[in-house]
C-alpha cells in the first residue's frame, strides 16, 4: 500500500477500504506519512466525501490510535456530554454539576478552545488553583467520591485526532461531515462513558451553519455511537447568536455560577435543563427526558447543582470562594462599552463575529500555542429580539490591552444587526435525535 495511491483513489471519487484507512491513520500517527500527503488526502476527502462505512472505519481507527479510558471502576451508568463547539457555550459547567447532583456519574474529558470557539478546560482554569491534569486513579476515585471529575485531554488519547485536527485547522479541511463526526466520536468512544449526549450546534457560530447539515452530523454521530454499543442522543441547537450573555473564560464561569444560582440568562438556563434532562434519562434515573428535566430543575432550584459545583472546584484544587466572590477571578484592566448607533430591535447577533471579537480581546487562541487572557471577553447586554434605543449599551468589551480592545470593539459593533421591525427569535432546541 502507498499513500499516493490512496490520495489518487479518493481524488477520483473512490471509497477507501478498512485496511487503507488503518494504513493512513496508523502511518500518520507514527510520523511515517508526511503532513503534505495527509493534507492532500484530507482535501480529497473534503471534496469527494466519505460514505458511512468509511466514516465508521475512520472513527474506529482514530479511537484506537492511542490509549482508551476504562471507566469500569466507576459505579453507575456514566454519561458524557459534548458540544460541537460554539460561542459562549458554558453549558458543561452547569449541566455536569446538575446531572451529578441527580446521581449521574460524570467522568469527563474536555478540550481547550481554538479559533472563534471556546473550550471547557480553559474556562475551568480561570478558577484560581483549578487543576485539569490528574492521574487516572485519582480521576476515577474522585468520580466515585463526589460524582464528578473533569480533566483535559491527555496526549495519549486519540493522538491521531490531535495531529489531524491541527492539520485540518490550517488546511481548510475542518468543515466536513465525516471528518468532524470521526474526530468527535473517536474521542468520546475512547473516553469510555456508557452513553453520550451530543449538542450539535447550527447557525453562524457553528461549523455546520445549516440545520439540515447539523442534523446529518447528529444522525451519523448517533449511528456511530450506537454501533459501538453506546446510547447516543443528539440535540440540534441554535448557535446563530452567542449562548447566554458572557463570552470569555472567567466571564463565562461567572455566568455559569449565576445560572446555578437561578439567575442565568433564559437561553442558557433552558438549554442546560434540556441537556441535563437527557443525561439523567440516559443514566437510567428516569424513563423520559421530560422527567429528567424535572429532576434537573429541582437540582437547580434547591441549590444542589451549585453545591456540587462547589465540591467539584474544591476537590480539583480550585478556590471555591469564587462562587460567592467574583472579584477572585482574574480581572481585565480595561473595558469599553459599545453603544447602539440607532434605535430599533436586535435582529441578530453574529455569533462568529462575537467569537472572533473575543479572540481579539485575548480570550481565545489564534494558534494552539497561544497564551490566553483568562479575564478578557465580552458581555452582551442585548440579545436577539430585544428592543434598543439609540445610545443604549449593547455590550461591554474587557481586555488588558488597548490594541486588542480596539480590534474587538469594531468586530462587536459589526456583529449587531438592528432594524426597525421586530423579527422572530431563533428556536433554541430545534430537534432531538436518537431517543
Ligand atoms: N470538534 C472536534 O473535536 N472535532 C472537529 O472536527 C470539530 C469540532
Amino acid at each position: 500500500m502507498n499513500m499516493n495511491d490512496l490520495i489518487v483513489k479518493k481524488r477520483d471519487g473512490g471509497a477507501l477500504s478498512k485496511d487503507e484507512i488503518r494504513y493512513f491513520i496508523n502511518g500518520y500517527t507514527e510520523g511515517e506519512i508526511p503532513d503534505y500527503q495527509a493534507a492532500a488526502l484530507l482535501m480529497a476527502i473534503f471534496f469527494r466525501k466519505m460514505d458511512k462505512f468509511e466514516t465508521f472505519e475512520l472513527t474506529d481507527a482514530m479511537r484506537y490510535s492511542g490509549d482508551t479510558i476504562d471507566l469500569a471502576g466507576v459505579r453507575g451508568i456514566k454519561v458524557d456530554k459534548h458540544s460541537t463547539g460554539g460561542v459562549g457555550d458554558k453549558t458543561t459547567l452547569i449541566v455536569a454539576p446538575l446531572a451529578a447532583a441527580c446521581g449521574i456519574p460524570i467522568a469527563k474529558m474536555s478540550g481547550r478552545g481554538l479559533g472563534f470557539t471556546g473550550g471547557t478546560v480553559d474556562k475551568l482554569e480561570a478558577i484560581p488553583g483549578f487543576r485539569t491534569a490528574m492521574e487516572p486513579e485519582d480521576f476515577l476515585q474522585q468520580v466515585n467520591d463526589i460524582g464528578i471529575a473533569v480533566i483535559g485531554q491527555t496526549a495519549h488519547i486519540t493522538p491521531a485526532d490531535k495531529k489531524l485536527y491541527a492539520l485540518r485547522d490550517v488546511t481548510g479541511t475542518v468543515e466536513n461531515l465525516s471528518l468532524i463526526a470521526s474526530s468527535i466520536m473517536s474521542k468520546k468512544l475512547a473516553a469510555g462513558s456508557d452513553a453520550i449526549v451530543l449538542d450539535v450546534k447550527c447557525g453562524r457560530g457553528a461549523f455546520m451553519e445549516e440545520q439540515a447539515e447539523a442534523e446529518a452530523l447528529g444522525e451519523i454521530m448517533c449511528e456511530i455511537g450506537r454501533a459501538a454499543g453506546k446510547k447516543t442522543v443528539a440535540a440540534i441547537t441554535d448557535m446563530s447568536q452567542p449562548l447566554g450573555k458572557a463570552v470569555g473564560n472567567s466571564l463565562e464561569v461567572i455566568e455559569a455560577i449565576e445560572t446555578l444560582k437561578g439567575r442565568g440568562p433564559s437561553d442558557i438556563t433552558a438549554l442546560s435543563l434540556c441537556l441535563a434532562g437527557i443525561m439523567i434519562c440516559l443514566g437510567g434515573r428516569v424513563k423520559t427526558t421530560a422527567e429528567g428535566k424535572i429532576l434537573a430543575r429541582q437540582a437547580l432550584e434547591s441549590g444542589a447543582g451549585l453545591n456540587k459545583l462547589r465540591s467539584f472546584i474544591a476537590r480539583q484544587g480550585g478556590d471555591e470562594r469564587v462562587i460567592d466572590d467574583y472579584e477572585l477571578f482574574p480581572q481585565s484592566s480595561l473595558r469599553r462599552e459599545i453603544l447602539a448607533r440607532e434605535g430599533g430591535f436586535i435582529n441578530g447577533i453574529d455569533a462568529r463575529a462575537i467569537g472572533l471579537a473575543s479572540q481579539h480581546t485575548g480570550a481565545g487562541r489564534r494558534t494552539k500555542e497561544d497564551d490566553i487572557d483568562l479575564s478578557a471577553g465580552i458581555v452582551l447586554h442585548k440579545k436577539t429580539g430585544d428592543k434598543v434605543s439609540k445610545g443604549e449599551c449593547l455590550a461591554t468589551v474587557f481586555s488588558s490591552s488597548q490594541g486588542r480592545l480596539a480590534d474587538a470593539e469594531k468586530e462587536v459593533a459589526r456583529a449587531f444587526d438592528i432594524s426597525k421591525e421586530k423579527k422572530g427569535e431563533p428556536k433554541l432546541v430545534k430537534k432531538v435525535l436518537g431517543l
